[in-house]
This record gives structure tokens, C-alpha cells and sequence, in this order.
């Protein structure tokens, strides 16, 4: 039986391998983590991340072919394949803070397995990570071992949270990075024989190491780009009467481009665009290509002024002020469907109100008063640090209430900020909501989900990213 070890039972080591399990019923998964309250949630009955059809899989194979302990030494020890899915921060501190990748959790990962091992080992690069790292963990992982190969592979994970599981299921690709060499050979057919239980030969992409490591930052530098391309658009939108919407859907229509992801917004989140971006920027910064580095910088820098827009629309039509005006927050997670707010566009639009002097009532279904509260008084960056680094949960923040559902929120506000896509959010009774509110009553979309026109005959004012009011 071939033994999988997944260090790192995070949000992409835990759904990853519980889909290995499911999909392989003859190979053994362990996901190990040093954080012991996550492995404690993994093995009962409220997993520590939300993830539609998440929790199915993990009840169909945990305890037969899926495990999860702390024990991290031992099971990576016994195992054949090691998957490192460990954190990959940006840096706060030292050379490259605000941009570099920071390779601490992997580098001590690998020097341990480099301890450890016992037996011939195939190592592999879950986790995103700058081009060429595989060449600076060989160099630590071969250091001490004599007469233990270890073959480094390159396996990005393209899933996106939310929807987890069926991109797991049914992925548009799965890509390995090898050395061109029979070890490294050996090794891609090893992991693609894994992967060939359910996933179409075809769709396995095998490359040498150093394209698989660049594809991951280039995908997401290239999804981050369409994002932020629409949004650049949704500002002239704005002010010229186009509607963004529209306008999405005729560039979209062209097959060159695709439907897809075109969708303007208040801004993207998520733990890893923003990162792998500044990443991308810093590699080609030290590889002496500014004009590069400065291309993909501006995807980041618009996607800030989309946040910021978005807070000076509110305050400027609000009669330029939101001093103790209840403001009602709808959605804090990045995106629907998780509870994961890294890097949530809610952060900065929750921090530019309360510098305006807004008071907030925020609602989410699945993020918590205490997550919230954390990220409204921690520093960028420092969210995806492990959280013995994290400020110590504050009791309350001067002017911010969670409240229990959207009715609560909105009952008294001056306004409403739409910041995440939920789809309970279209369906609220407005009419409820309006007869609630302070007279005039305003409604800022920042996703886009909201009928406006029924709205405006409710008697709110409403304003959508890139239409016209
Ligand atoms: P995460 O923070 O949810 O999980 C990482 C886990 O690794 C944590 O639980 C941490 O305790 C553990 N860890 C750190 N150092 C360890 C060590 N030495 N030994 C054992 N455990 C250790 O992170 P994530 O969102 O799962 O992301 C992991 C990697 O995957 C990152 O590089 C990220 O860029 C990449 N990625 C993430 C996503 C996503 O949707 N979140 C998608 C694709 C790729
Ligand atoms: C993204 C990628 O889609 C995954 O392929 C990748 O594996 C992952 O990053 C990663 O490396 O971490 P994720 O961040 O989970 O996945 O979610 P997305 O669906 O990509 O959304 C990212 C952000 O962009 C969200 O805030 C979302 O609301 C926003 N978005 C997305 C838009 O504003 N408009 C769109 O049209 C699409």
C-alpha cells in the first residue's frame, strides 16, 4: 500500500488528501500539522474550514484510509510520497518584507523530513512557492542524508475555496514538475499514477520543475489581471454611463477571451492572489526585470484603488460624511461559500468607514464575531501567519457590533455594504430592510447582486460597481 503524508492540514492539504482518500482507496493518507487544535477539528465532527461537500468526504474515509495527527515526524517517517501544503506568507519583516515569499514553514519542514527519513522519500511542492525553491530544498534535503534519495516534485493546486471539491473532482488540469532525469521521471509517474484514479490522462500536464513552479504564480497572476482589467473598467463605467455588466458580457462573448471571471467587484481577496502577485513582482525584481515587475504590480495597485473607490463612493454620497452613521456590513469572507476572510476587501473597507468615523454592524454566515474582530485590528500581512503570531483576539472595537443576520444589521443603518456574494443576500425581504432603515437610504452593491431597479422603486438609492445610477 503505498503511504501519502500531507505536512500542512490547512485549507489545501485537508480537502487535497481527503479527495486522495476518497479517490484511492489503496493508498493511506495522513495529514499532519504542528497546530494541534486544527488536527482536533479535523477528527471530529465540525471540521476546521467550510467547504461545501467537504464533510461527506471526509466522514466516507477518515479512520479507513484517512487519518489525521499530530505526529508529524513519524508519519512522514513511514510515508512514501510527502506533500508540503504548509503556509507560504508574504514576509512582514527583513529583506523582501511586503513582497517575498516567506519560506520559513517550509524550510523547517523540509529540514525535518531531511532528519527523519529513514528510506527513499518523493517530496512534494503542494504549497506555492517561488520559482526554482525546489532547487534551495534538494540542497537541504540531501545535505545530511547520505544514501537516502529524496526526488522533488513540483504539484501545484489550482482549487479554489468555495468550491473546493468539485474542482478536486473534476480538475481542468493537474500538473506535475519533474527533473528531467529517470529519477525525476520515475518519481511525475509515481504521483501521476496517484492522480490517473480519477483523473483523465490527458488532463495530467507533466513539465520540467521550474514550469511548474512559474505556472502556479503566472495562473494566478493571470486570473488576478482579468479581475482587475474589469474593475479598471467598472471606474470608467462609472463615469462615462457604460454599464460594467455589459460591457463584461460583450468581451466576454469573444471565445479568445471567455465568459469566465469577468465579474467587477469590490476588489479580490483571498490568501493567495495579492501574494503570489507581490511574489511574482519580487522574483522578477531581483532577476533585473523592473518593467516586468511594474507590469504585474499595477494589477495589485488597482485592485487597492477599487477598495478604496469603493469607500470614498460611500462617504461622498452620503453627503461627504459618515461620522455615527450606522453603517451595515453584508458579508465579510472574501467570496461566498467559505468562512475564510484573508486578505477580505471587507478589511479595508471596514477600516476606511471607521476612519471615517462610521459606526458598523457587520453580519456573515460563516465568519465569526471573534475572526472579525482579529482582522479589523491586525496588520497586513500578518493574517496568514500562524496565529501564536497574531494579536491576541481584542474583546471589542469602538464602533463595530456582529450582530446574527442581516435584518439585525441593517435595522436603524443610513446604509448598507454589500462586500460579499451570499446568496442569501438577494434573497432578503427589502421592503423589511428599507422600512427598518434612517431615511434616505442607501445601498452600495460592491458585488453586483442586488436588482437594483426593484430597489429604487422600494425608494432606496442604489449604487452598483461600474452602472450607471
Ligand atoms: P493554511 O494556513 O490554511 O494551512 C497551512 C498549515 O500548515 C497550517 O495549519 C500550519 O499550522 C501548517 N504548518 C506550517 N508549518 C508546519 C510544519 N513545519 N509542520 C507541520 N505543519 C505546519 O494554508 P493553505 O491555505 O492551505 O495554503 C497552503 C499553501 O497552498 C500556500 O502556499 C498557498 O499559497 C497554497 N494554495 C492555497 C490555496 C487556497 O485556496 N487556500 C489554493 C492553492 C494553493
Ligand atoms: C484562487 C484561484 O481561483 C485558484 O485557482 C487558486 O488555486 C487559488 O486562488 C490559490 O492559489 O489560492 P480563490 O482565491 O480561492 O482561488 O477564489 P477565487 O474564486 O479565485 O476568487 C478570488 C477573489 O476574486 C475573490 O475575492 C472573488 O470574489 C474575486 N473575484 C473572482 C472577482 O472579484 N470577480 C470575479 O469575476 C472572480
Amino acid at each position: 500500500m503505498v503511504k501519502i503524508c500531507c505536512i500542512g492540514a490547512g485549507y489545501v492539504g485537508g480537502p487535497t488528501m481527503a479527495v486522495i482518500a476518497l479517490k484511492c482507496p489503496n493508498v493511506q493518507v495522513t495529514v499532519v500539522d504542528i497546530a494541534e487544535p486544527r488536527i482536533n477539528a479535523w477528527n471530529s465532527g465540525t471540521l476546521p474550514i467550510y467547504e461545501p461537500g467537504l464533510d461527506d468526504v471526509v466522514k466516507q474515509c477518515r479512520g479507513k484510509n484517512l487519518f489525521f495527527s499530530t505526529e508529524v515526524e513519524k508519519h512522514v517517517a513511514e510515508s512514501d510520497i510527502i506533500f508540503v501544503s504548509v503556509n507560504t506568507p508574504t514576509k512582514t519583516q527583513g529583506l523582501g518584507a511586503g513582497k517575498a515569499a516567506d519560506l520559513t514553514y517550509w524550510e523547517s519542514a523540509a529540514r525535518m523530513i531531511a532528519d527523519v527519513s529513514k528510506s527513499d522519500k518523493i517530496v512534494v511542492e503542494k504549497s506555492t512557492v517561488p520559482v526554482k525553491t525546489a532547487e534551495a530544498i534538494e540542497r537541504i534535503l540531501t545535505h545530511n542524508k547520505k544514501g537516502i534519495n529524496f526526488t522533488i516534485l513540483s504539484n501545484p493546486e489550482f482549487l479554489a475555496e468555495g468550491t473546493a471539491i468539485q474542482d478536486l473532482f473534476n480538475p481542468d488540469r493537474v500538473l506535475i514538475g519533474g527533473r528531467e532525469t529517470p529519477e525525476g521521471q520515475k518519481a511525475i509517474n509515481a504521483l501521476r499514477d496517484v492522480y490517473a484514479n480519477w483523473v483523465p490522462k490527458e488532463r495530467i500536464l507533466c513539465t520540467n520543475l521550474w514550469s511548474a513552479e512559474l505556472s502556479k504564480l503566472a495562473a494566478n497572476a493571470f486570473l488576478a489581471q482579468r479581475i482587475s482589467s474589469v474593475n479598471a473598467m467598472s471606474a470608467l463605467c462609472e463615469s462615462t454611463g457604460a454599464d460594467v455588466s455589459q460591457v463584461s458580457h460583450s468581451i466576454g462573448t469573444d471565445s479568445r477571451v471567455g465568459p469566465k471571471f469577468l465579474n467587477a467587484s469590490v476588489g479580490f481577496g483571498g490568501s493567495c492572489f495579492q501574494k503570489d502577485i507581490l511574489n511574482l513582482v519580487y522574483i522578477c525584481e531581483c532577476n533585473g526585470l523592473p518593467e516586468v515587475a511594474n507590469y504585474w504590480k499595477q494589477v495589485v495597485k488597482v485592485n487597492d484603488y477599487q477598495k478604496s473607490r469603493f469607500v470614498n463612493r460611500v462617504v461622498s454620497s452620503m453627503f461627504n460624511t459618515v461620522s455615527s452613521k450606522k453603517i451595515a456590513i453584508l458579508g465579510f469572507a472574501f467570496k461566498k461559500d467559505t468562512g475564510d476572510t484573508r486578505e477580505t476587501p471587507a478589511i479595508d473597507v471596514c477600516k476606511g468607514l471607521l476612519g471615517d468615523k462610521a459606526r458598523l454592524s457587520i453580519f456573515d454566515p460563516q465568519v465569526t464575531e471573534d475572526q472579525i474582530l482579529k482582522d479589523l485590528s491586525m496588520k497586513k500581512f500578518d493574517k496568514d501567519h500562524p496565529s501564536h503570531l497574531q494579536p491576541a483576539s481584542p474583546t471589542s472595537i469602538k464602533q463595530v457590533s456582529i450582530v446574527g443576520d442581516a435584518y439585525e444589521a441593517t435595522k436603524d443603518s443610513h446604509g448598507i455594504c454589500i462586500l460579499t456574494e451570499w446568496d442569501e443576500f438577494k434573497k432578503l425581504d427589502y421592503q423589511k430592510v428599507f422600512d427598518s432603515m434612517q431615511k434616505p437610504a442607501f445601498v452600495f452593491d460592491g458585488r453586483n447582486i442586488v436588482d437594483a431597479d426593484k430597489l429604487r422603486k422600494i425608494g432606496f438609492i442604489v449604487y452598483c460597481i461600474g452602472k450607471p445610477l
